[in-house]
Protein backbone atom coordinates (compact mmCIF):
# COMPACT_ATOMS: atom_id res chain seq x y z
CA UNK A 1 0.00 0.00 0.00
CA UNK A 2 1.33 3.33 -0.91
CA UNK A 3 2.25 6.07 1.37
CA UNK A 4 1.61 9.68 0.58
CA UNK A 5 2.41 12.94 2.64
CA UNK A 6 -0.62 15.33 2.51
CA UNK A 7 0.81 19.14 3.15
CA UNK A 8 -2.46 20.56 5.92
CA UNK A 9 -3.11 24.90 6.33
CA UNK A 10 -5.03 25.54 9.55
CA UNK A 11 -6.77 28.72 9.13
CA UNK A 12 -7.14 29.82 12.56
CA UNK A 13 -5.97 27.94 15.91
CA UNK A 14 -8.11 28.12 18.68
CA UNK A 15 -9.94 25.83 21.17
CA UNK A 16 -10.60 23.26 18.40
CA UNK A 17 -7.57 23.89 15.98
CA UNK A 18 -5.59 22.95 18.94
CA UNK A 19 -7.32 19.80 19.10
CA UNK A 20 -6.51 18.93 15.41
CA UNK A 21 -2.82 19.89 16.05
CA UNK A 22 -2.70 17.45 18.77
CA UNK A 23 -4.58 14.62 16.94
CA UNK A 24 -2.59 14.85 13.82
CA UNK A 25 0.81 14.75 15.77
CA UNK A 26 0.14 12.33 18.71
CA UNK A 27 -1.84 9.88 16.28
CA UNK A 28 0.59 10.40 13.22
CA UNK A 29 1.41 6.47 13.59
CA UNK A 30 -2.08 5.51 14.09
CA UNK A 31 -3.43 7.52 11.22
CA UNK A 32 -0.40 6.44 9.06
CA UNK A 33 -0.96 2.76 10.16
CA UNK A 34 -4.75 3.00 8.93
CA UNK A 35 -4.56 4.89 5.98
CA UNK A 36 -1.23 4.87 4.61
CA UNK A 37 -1.17 8.99 4.75
CA UNK A 38 0.61 11.37 7.28
CA UNK A 39 -0.49 14.86 7.45
CA UNK A 40 1.74 18.07 7.72
CA UNK A 41 0.83 21.56 9.12
CA UNK A 42 2.37 23.71 6.45
CA UNK A 43 1.06 26.54 8.12
CA UNK A 44 -1.21 27.73 10.96
CA UNK A 45 -3.07 31.09 9.95
CA UNK A 46 -4.13 33.40 13.26
CA UNK A 47 -5.34 36.84 13.55
CA UNK A 48 -2.55 37.61 16.02
CA UNK A 49 0.62 35.55 16.49
CA UNK A 50 1.41 37.03 19.90
CA UNK A 51 -1.94 36.08 21.31
CA UNK A 52 -1.07 32.07 20.78
CA UNK A 53 0.94 29.82 23.25
CA UNK A 54 1.19 25.86 22.96
CA UNK A 55 2.61 23.44 21.16
CA UNK A 56 2.81 24.12 17.70
CA UNK A 57 4.86 22.19 14.82
CA UNK A 58 4.92 25.14 12.40
CA UNK A 59 5.16 29.12 13.60
CA UNK A 60 2.32 30.86 13.06
CA UNK A 61 1.52 33.52 10.55
CA UNK A 62 -1.28 35.93 9.82
CA UNK A 63 -0.65 35.64 5.88
CA UNK A 64 -3.65 33.69 4.81
CA UNK A 65 -3.22 34.34 1.40
CA UNK A 66 0.03 33.04 1.11
CA UNK A 67 -0.43 30.03 3.27
CA UNK A 68 -3.62 29.25 1.21
CA UNK A 69 -1.23 29.93 -2.31
CA UNK A 70 1.51 27.58 -1.47
CA UNK A 71 2.13 24.94 -3.85
CA UNK A 72 2.63 22.23 -0.46
CA UNK A 73 -0.86 23.13 0.99
CA UNK A 74 -3.27 19.85 -0.65
CA UNK A 75 -6.25 20.57 1.89
CA UNK A 76 -7.29 24.17 3.81
CA UNK A 77 -8.86 23.56 6.94
CA UNK A 78 -11.35 26.77 8.27
CA UNK A 79 -11.97 26.94 12.04
CA UNK A 80 -12.01 30.75 12.04
CA UNK A 81 -15.89 31.01 12.08
CA UNK A 82 -18.28 33.63 11.04
CA UNK A 83 -19.37 34.59 7.65
CA UNK A 84 -16.94 36.94 6.38
CA UNK A 85 -13.09 36.31 6.39
CA UNK A 86 -13.65 32.88 6.82
CA UNK A 87 -15.79 33.14 3.16
CA UNK A 88 -13.16 34.82 1.90
CA UNK A 89 -10.74 32.61 2.57
CA UNK A 90 -12.79 29.51 1.47
CA UNK A 91 -13.48 31.19 -1.63
CA UNK A 92 -9.82 31.33 -2.29
CA UNK A 93 -8.58 28.11 -1.58
CA UNK A 94 -11.90 26.63 -3.79
CA UNK A 95 -10.75 28.99 -6.58
CA UNK A 96 -6.99 26.89 -6.75
CA UNK A 97 -9.30 23.73 -6.60
CA UNK A 98 -8.33 22.97 -3.05
CA UNK A 99 -10.06 21.49 -0.90
CA UNK A 100 -11.79 22.64 2.31
CA UNK A 101 -12.28 20.98 5.38
CA UNK A 102 -15.16 22.94 7.84
CA UNK A 103 -16.76 23.43 11.01
CA UNK A 104 -18.74 26.74 9.86
CA UNK A 105 -22.11 26.31 9.96
CA UNK A 106 -23.14 29.93 9.75
CA UNK A 107 -21.34 29.99 6.55
CA UNK A 108 -22.60 27.15 4.99
CA UNK A 109 -26.29 27.42 5.97
CA UNK A 110 -26.05 31.48 4.18
CA UNK A 111 -24.16 30.56 1.56
CA UNK A 112 -23.97 26.48 1.36
CA UNK A 113 -25.00 26.11 -2.25
CA UNK A 114 -22.99 28.92 -3.82
CA UNK A 115 -19.96 27.41 -2.13
CA UNK A 116 -20.90 24.03 -2.93
CA UNK A 117 -21.39 25.27 -6.46
CA UNK A 118 -17.63 27.38 -6.44
CA UNK A 119 -15.97 23.55 -5.49
CA UNK A 120 -17.32 21.80 -8.19
CA UNK A 121 -16.86 24.46 -10.66
CA UNK A 122 -12.92 23.87 -9.53
CA UNK A 123 -13.18 19.97 -9.44
CA UNK A 124 -12.79 20.31 -5.69
CA UNK A 125 -14.73 20.01 -2.33
CA UNK A 126 -16.42 20.65 0.79
CA UNK A 127 -16.33 18.63 3.80
CA UNK A 128 -18.30 19.63 6.86
CA UNK A 129 -18.93 17.12 9.34
CA UNK A 130 -17.94 19.27 11.94
CA UNK A 131 -20.64 21.91 11.33
CA UNK A 132 -23.02 19.78 12.85
CA UNK A 133 -22.73 17.54 15.75
CA UNK A 134 -19.32 17.71 17.28
CA UNK A 135 -17.73 14.54 16.84
CA UNK A 136 -20.82 12.11 16.07
CA UNK A 137 -20.41 11.12 12.46
CA UNK A 138 -24.02 12.36 10.90
CA UNK A 139 -22.88 14.35 8.31
CA UNK A 140 -21.31 11.15 6.83
CA UNK A 141 -23.96 8.89 7.85
CA UNK A 142 -26.35 10.68 5.78
CA UNK A 143 -24.21 10.31 2.60
CA UNK A 144 -23.59 6.84 3.24
CA UNK A 145 -24.58 4.53 5.59
CA UNK A 146 -28.47 5.55 5.51
CA UNK A 147 -28.69 6.80 1.22
CA UNK A 148 -30.79 3.58 0.77
CA UNK A 149 -33.71 5.38 2.68
CA UNK A 150 -36.04 7.93 2.38
CA UNK A 151 -35.71 9.68 5.25
CA UNK A 152 -39.10 10.61 7.02
CA UNK A 153 -37.90 12.78 10.24
CA UNK A 154 -34.40 13.67 11.68
CA UNK A 155 -35.58 15.24 15.05
CA UNK A 156 -32.16 16.25 17.05
CA UNK A 157 -30.61 17.49 19.93
CA UNK A 158 -27.85 19.15 18.34
CA UNK A 159 -26.70 22.38 20.64
CA UNK A 160 -25.08 21.47 23.71
CA UNK A 161 -25.26 24.37 25.38
CA UNK A 162 -28.99 24.64 25.59
CA UNK A 163 -29.17 21.12 26.56
CA UNK A 164 -26.43 22.04 29.29
CA UNK A 165 -28.76 24.74 30.59
CA UNK A 166 -32.17 22.52 30.06
CA UNK A 167 -30.51 19.21 32.05
CA UNK A 168 -29.74 21.27 35.27
CA UNK A 169 -33.16 23.24 35.16
CA UNK A 170 -34.66 19.75 35.32
CA UNK A 171 -32.30 17.86 37.16
CA UNK A 172 -31.22 20.81 40.33
CA UNK A 173 -34.44 22.61 39.01
CA UNK A 174 -32.89 25.78 39.07
CA UNK A 175 -33.93 28.76 36.99
CA UNK A 176 -32.53 29.68 33.62
CA UNK A 177 -30.41 32.17 34.71
CA UNK A 178 -29.04 30.03 37.62
CA UNK A 179 -28.42 27.08 34.81
CA UNK A 180 -26.91 29.58 32.13
CA UNK A 181 -24.51 31.22 34.91
CA UNK A 182 -23.38 27.29 35.66
CA UNK A 183 -23.04 26.74 32.20
CA UNK A 184 -20.73 30.08 31.36
CA UNK A 185 -18.47 29.43 34.46
CA UNK A 186 -18.02 25.37 33.53
CA UNK A 187 -16.96 26.57 29.44
CA UNK A 188 -20.10 25.30 28.08
CA UNK A 189 -21.66 28.63 27.51
CA UNK A 190 -19.99 31.78 25.79
CA UNK A 191 -20.12 35.08 27.63
CA UNK A 192 -22.49 36.06 25.12
CA UNK A 193 -24.49 33.04 24.87
CA UNK A 194 -27.04 34.52 22.49
CA UNK A 195 -26.42 32.62 19.27
CA UNK A 196 -26.98 29.33 21.20
CA UNK A 197 -29.96 30.02 23.44
CA UNK A 198 -32.05 31.92 20.71
CA UNK A 199 -31.94 28.46 18.80
CA UNK A 200 -30.06 30.05 15.50
CA UNK A 201 -27.02 27.49 16.45
CA UNK A 202 -29.63 24.67 16.08
CA UNK A 203 -31.24 26.41 12.70
CA UNK A 204 -28.30 26.66 11.17
CA UNK A 205 -27.40 23.08 12.03
CA UNK A 206 -30.52 21.59 10.92
CA UNK A 207 -30.78 23.70 7.50
CA UNK A 208 -27.56 21.59 6.68
CA UNK A 209 -28.28 18.44 7.71
CA UNK A 210 -32.20 19.12 6.77
CA UNK A 211 -30.47 19.60 3.08
CA UNK A 212 -28.57 16.28 2.88
CA UNK A 213 -31.70 14.31 4.57
CA UNK A 214 -34.50 15.55 2.50
CA UNK A 215 -32.45 16.32 -0.67
CA UNK A 216 -33.72 19.90 -0.78
CA UNK A 217 -31.91 23.51 -0.47
CA UNK A 218 -33.23 24.45 3.23
CA UNK A 219 -32.05 28.00 4.32
CA UNK A 220 -31.41 28.81 8.54
CA UNK A 221 -34.40 31.83 7.50
CA UNK A 222 -36.74 28.76 6.48
CA UNK A 223 -37.17 27.31 10.01
CA UNK A 224 -39.20 28.66 12.51
CA UNK A 225 -37.38 29.21 15.79
CA UNK A 226 -37.77 29.82 19.25
CA UNK A 227 -34.82 29.75 22.18
CA UNK A 228 -35.01 28.12 25.47
CA UNK A 229 -34.69 31.54 27.35
CA UNK A 230 -38.07 32.33 28.82
CA UNK A 231 -38.42 28.47 29.91
CA UNK A 232 -39.26 28.88 33.77
CA UNK A 233 -38.84 26.09 36.01
CA UNK A 234 -42.89 25.58 36.87
CA UNK A 235 -43.15 24.53 33.03
CA UNK A 236 -40.16 21.64 33.88
CA UNK A 237 -42.15 20.72 37.17
CA UNK A 238 -45.00 20.64 34.94
CA UNK A 239 -43.87 18.89 31.58
CA UNK A 240 -42.49 16.43 34.10
CA UNK A 241 -45.62 15.67 36.68
CA UNK A 242 -47.24 15.20 32.77
CA UNK A 243 -44.18 12.40 31.86
CA UNK A 244 -42.50 14.75 30.32
CA UNK A 245 -38.85 16.43 29.57
CA UNK A 246 -38.15 19.83 27.90
CA UNK A 247 -35.60 19.98 25.58
CA UNK A 248 -34.53 21.86 22.54
CA UNK A 249 -35.70 19.94 19.58
CA UNK A 250 -34.38 20.83 15.93
CA UNK A 251 -36.82 18.74 13.72
CA UNK A 252 -36.97 17.98 10.28
CA UNK A 253 -40.23 16.40 9.22
CA UNK A 254 -42.00 15.32 5.73
CA UNK A 255 -45.45 16.38 5.83
CA UNK A 256 -48.02 15.19 3.02
CA UNK A 257 -50.97 17.27 3.02
CA UNK A 258 -53.89 16.09 0.97
CA UNK A 259 -56.37 17.98 -0.92
CA UNK A 260 -59.05 18.10 2.11
CA UNK A 261 -56.75 19.67 4.64
CA UNK A 262 -57.88 23.34 4.35
CA UNK A 263 -57.16 25.30 7.31
CA UNK A 264 -61.01 26.64 7.80
CA UNK A 265 -60.34 29.58 8.86
CA UNK A 266 -58.02 30.35 5.94
CA UNK A 267 -59.52 29.15 3.11
CA UNK A 268 -57.05 28.12 0.01
CA UNK A 269 -54.03 28.32 2.52
CA UNK A 270 -53.18 24.81 2.65
CA UNK A 271 -51.64 23.53 -0.43
CA UNK A 272 -51.93 19.65 -1.20
CA UNK A 273 -48.48 18.33 -1.73
CA UNK A 274 -44.84 17.29 0.03
CA UNK A 275 -43.61 19.74 2.66
CA UNK A 276 -40.84 19.56 4.59
CA UNK A 277 -42.25 20.99 8.07
CA UNK A 278 -38.86 22.29 9.71
CA UNK A 279 -38.65 24.02 13.02
CA UNK A 280 -36.39 24.52 16.21
CA UNK A 281 -37.95 24.77 19.35
CA UNK A 282 -38.45 23.57 23.46
CA UNK A 283 -40.48 20.68 23.00
CA UNK A 284 -42.09 18.67 25.64
CA UNK A 285 -40.65 14.93 24.71
CA UNK A 286 -41.86 11.71 26.68
CA UNK A 287 -39.70 10.42 29.30
CA UNK A 288 -39.76 7.05 27.43
CA UNK A 289 -38.06 8.51 24.24
CA UNK A 290 -34.22 8.37 24.13
CA UNK A 291 -34.22 11.77 23.64
CA UNK A 292 -35.29 12.38 26.92
CA UNK A 293 -32.35 10.65 28.27
CA UNK A 294 -29.85 12.56 26.31
CA UNK A 295 -27.98 14.70 29.23
CA UNK A 296 -25.70 17.53 29.29
CA UNK A 297 -23.76 18.75 26.39
CA UNK A 298 -24.14 15.38 24.36
CA UNK A 299 -26.25 15.82 21.23
CA UNK A 300 -28.58 13.35 19.59
CA UNK A 301 -30.18 12.92 16.07
CA UNK A 302 -32.94 10.24 15.79
CA UNK A 303 -33.30 9.66 12.43
CA UNK A 304 -36.76 7.84 11.01
CA UNK A 305 -35.88 5.90 7.49
CA UNK A 306 -38.69 4.00 5.57
CA UNK A 307 -36.28 0.87 5.38
CA UNK A 308 -34.46 1.80 8.34
CA UNK A 309 -36.71 2.95 10.91
CA UNK A 310 -35.22 4.67 13.81
CA UNK A 311 -32.03 5.22 14.16
CA UNK A 312 -29.98 7.45 16.84
CA UNK A 313 -26.60 9.23 16.67
CA UNK A 314 -25.51 10.38 20.13
CA UNK A 315 -22.37 11.51 21.36
CA UNK A 316 -20.66 14.86 22.23
CA UNK A 317 -21.63 17.53 20.61
CA UNK A 318 -18.86 20.13 20.89
CA UNK A 319 -15.96 20.13 22.50
CA UNK A 320 -11.97 20.67 21.67
CA UNK A 321 -11.71 16.79 20.87
CA UNK A 322 -14.97 15.64 19.70
CA UNK A 323 -15.07 18.26 17.27
CA UNK A 324 -11.10 17.83 16.35
CA UNK A 325 -12.05 14.27 15.21
CA UNK A 326 -14.69 15.19 13.07
CA UNK A 327 -12.43 17.47 11.24
CA UNK A 328 -9.78 15.12 11.29
CA UNK A 329 -12.21 12.62 9.70
CA UNK A 330 -12.75 14.91 7.04
CA UNK A 331 -9.17 15.31 6.39
CA UNK A 332 -9.06 11.63 5.91
CA UNK A 333 -12.12 11.17 3.89
CA UNK A 334 -10.91 14.17 1.50
CA UNK A 335 -6.92 12.59 1.84
CA UNK A 336 -8.38 8.92 -0.03
CA UNK A 337 -10.48 10.35 -1.94
CA UNK A 338 -13.72 9.43 -0.64
CA UNK A 339 -15.22 12.31 0.01
CA UNK A 340 -13.71 14.10 -2.97
CA UNK A 341 -15.76 11.16 -5.15
CA UNK A 342 -19.39 11.45 -2.53
CA UNK A 343 -19.35 15.71 -3.73
CA UNK A 344 -18.80 14.70 -7.18
CA UNK A 345 -21.29 11.75 -7.46
CA UNK A 346 -24.12 12.83 -5.19
CA UNK A 347 -26.94 14.68 -5.85
CA UNK A 348 -27.75 15.67 -2.21
CA UNK A 349 -26.20 18.67 -1.67
CA UNK A 350 -28.26 22.04 -2.07
CA UNK A 351 -26.05 23.43 -5.37
CA UNK A 352 -27.65 19.76 -6.77
CA UNK A 353 -30.86 20.18 -4.83
CA UNK A 354 -34.42 22.26 -6.04
CA UNK A 355 -35.61 24.60 -2.88
CA UNK A 356 -37.04 23.24 -0.26
CA UNK A 357 -41.11 23.24 -0.32
CA UNK A 358 -41.36 24.51 3.58
CA UNK A 359 -44.59 23.72 5.07
CA UNK A 360 -46.04 27.26 6.43
CA UNK A 361 -45.55 26.99 10.27
CA UNK A 362 -49.33 27.98 11.05
CA UNK A 363 -50.03 24.67 8.95
CA UNK A 364 -47.64 22.89 11.40
CA UNK A 365 -50.14 19.94 12.91
CA UNK A 366 -48.66 19.19 17.05
CA UNK A 367 -49.85 18.27 20.20
CA UNK A 368 -49.82 21.48 22.51
CA UNK A 369 -48.87 22.31 26.17
CA UNK A 370 -50.42 25.60 27.26
CA UNK A 371 -49.77 27.03 30.94
CA UNK A 372 -52.10 29.64 31.90
CA UNK A 373 -52.77 32.06 34.87
CA UNK A 374 -56.10 32.78 35.75
CA UNK A 375 -58.22 34.02 39.07
CA UNK A 376 -59.48 31.37 40.57
CA UNK A 377 -63.26 31.24 40.30
CA UNK A 378 -65.76 29.38 38.47
CA UNK A 379 -66.61 29.38 35.29
CA UNK A 380 -62.95 30.10 33.85
CA UNK A 381 -62.18 26.58 32.85
CA UNK A 382 -65.44 26.46 31.05
CA UNK A 383 -64.84 29.70 29.21
CA UNK A 384 -60.85 28.40 28.03
CA UNK A 385 -62.26 25.22 26.85
CA UNK A 386 -65.37 26.85 25.09
CA UNK A 387 -62.64 29.22 22.96
CA UNK A 388 -60.21 25.91 22.08
CA UNK A 389 -63.44 23.92 21.03
CA UNK A 390 -64.85 26.90 19.01
CA UNK A 391 -61.30 26.59 17.19
CA UNK A 392 -61.84 22.60 16.67
CA UNK A 393 -58.26 21.73 19.87
CA UNK A 394 -59.29 18.77 21.50
CA UNK A 395 -58.08 18.37 25.24
CA UNK A 396 -56.25 15.71 26.31
CA UNK A 397 -55.22 16.28 30.17
CA UNK A 398 -55.81 19.08 32.65
CA UNK A 399 -54.33 19.76 35.57
CA UNK A 400 -54.47 22.38 38.15
CA UNK A 401 -53.00 22.35 41.85
CA UNK A 402 -54.57 23.07 44.84
CA UNK A 403 -53.38 26.74 45.95
CA UNK A 404 -54.37 29.25 49.03
CA UNK A 405 -53.12 32.31 46.95
CA UNK A 406 -56.87 32.28 45.57
CA UNK A 407 -56.14 34.89 42.81
CA UNK A 408 -53.79 33.45 40.17
CA UNK A 409 -53.23 29.88 39.73
CA UNK A 410 -51.62 27.68 37.03
CA UNK A 411 -53.70 25.25 35.03
CA UNK A 412 -51.91 23.36 32.65
CA UNK A 413 -53.80 21.50 29.69
CA UNK A 414 -52.25 19.42 26.88
CA UNK A 415 -54.14 19.13 23.57
CA UNK A 416 -54.59 15.82 20.73
CA UNK A 417 -53.13 17.10 17.68
CA UNK A 418 -54.51 20.64 16.70
CA UNK A 419 -53.21 23.34 13.98
CA UNK A 420 -50.78 25.80 15.06
CA UNK A 421 -52.93 28.65 12.98
CA UNK A 422 -56.31 27.52 14.85
CA UNK A 423 -53.89 27.55 18.60
CA UNK A 424 -52.82 30.91 18.01
CA UNK A 425 -56.00 32.59 17.05
CA UNK A 426 -57.56 30.63 20.28
CA UNK A 427 -54.64 31.86 22.44
CA UNK A 428 -55.15 35.31 21.13
CA UNK A 429 -58.87 35.23 22.12
CA UNK A 430 -57.72 33.12 25.59
CA UNK A 431 -55.39 35.60 26.79
CA UNK A 432 -57.77 38.51 25.97
CA UNK A 433 -59.79 36.73 29.18
CA UNK A 434 -60.21 39.44 31.81
CA UNK A 435 -60.04 35.73 34.20
CA UNK A 436 -56.30 35.14 32.37
CA UNK A 437 -52.85 37.28 33.14
CA UNK A 438 -51.07 36.42 29.79
CA UNK A 439 -48.99 34.89 28.34
CA UNK A 440 -50.27 31.43 28.41
CA UNK A 441 -47.17 29.73 27.65
CA UNK A 442 -47.55 27.48 25.07
CA UNK A 443 -44.68 24.76 23.97
CA UNK A 444 -45.55 21.96 21.19
CA UNK A 445 -45.22 17.87 22.53
CA UNK A 446 -44.05 15.51 20.61
CA UNK A 447 -44.25 11.65 20.71
CA UNK A 448 -41.90 10.42 18.71
CA UNK A 449 -42.46 6.47 19.64
CA UNK A 450 -45.78 6.71 18.90
CA UNK A 451 -45.72 9.74 15.78
CA UNK A 452 -42.57 7.91 13.67
CA UNK A 453 -41.23 4.49 15.55
CA UNK A 454 -43.93 2.49 14.16
CA UNK A 455 -43.64 0.01 16.54
N1 LIG B 1 -22.15 26.17 20.59
C1 LIG B 1 -22.46 24.89 20.04
C2 LIG B 1 -23.21 24.06 21.05
C3 LIG B 1 -21.25 24.11 19.61
O1 LIG B 1 -23.39 24.48 22.19
O2 LIG B 1 -23.64 22.97 20.69
C4 LIG B 1 -20.73 24.55 18.29
O3 LIG B 1 -21.71 24.40 17.33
Amino acid sequence: MSERSIGVTLLGCGVVGGGVVNILTQQRDLLRQRTGLTFDIRHIVVRDAGKHRGDLPVPLTTDAAAAIDDPGTQIVVELIGGTTTAGTHIERALKLGKPVVTANKSLLSARGGELFALARKHDTCIAFEASCGGGVPIVESLMKGLLANRIDALVGIVNGTCNVILTRMTRNGWTYDEALKEAQRLGFAEADPTLDVSGRDAAQKLALLASLAFNVGVAESDIHVEGIDTIQPTDIQFARDLGYVIKLLAIAERHVQGVGSKDPHHPGQAKPGEFLNLRVHPTLVHKDDVLAEVGGSFNAISVYGHALGHALFYGRGAGQMPTASAVVSDLLGVALGTTPLAFKQLRIFPDTTPRASVLPFHDLQSRYYLRLMVKDQPGVMGQVSQILGNHGISLSAILQRETDDGQNVPIVITTHRATEGPMRRALDQINALPTITPPTVCLRIIDQPKEFAGG
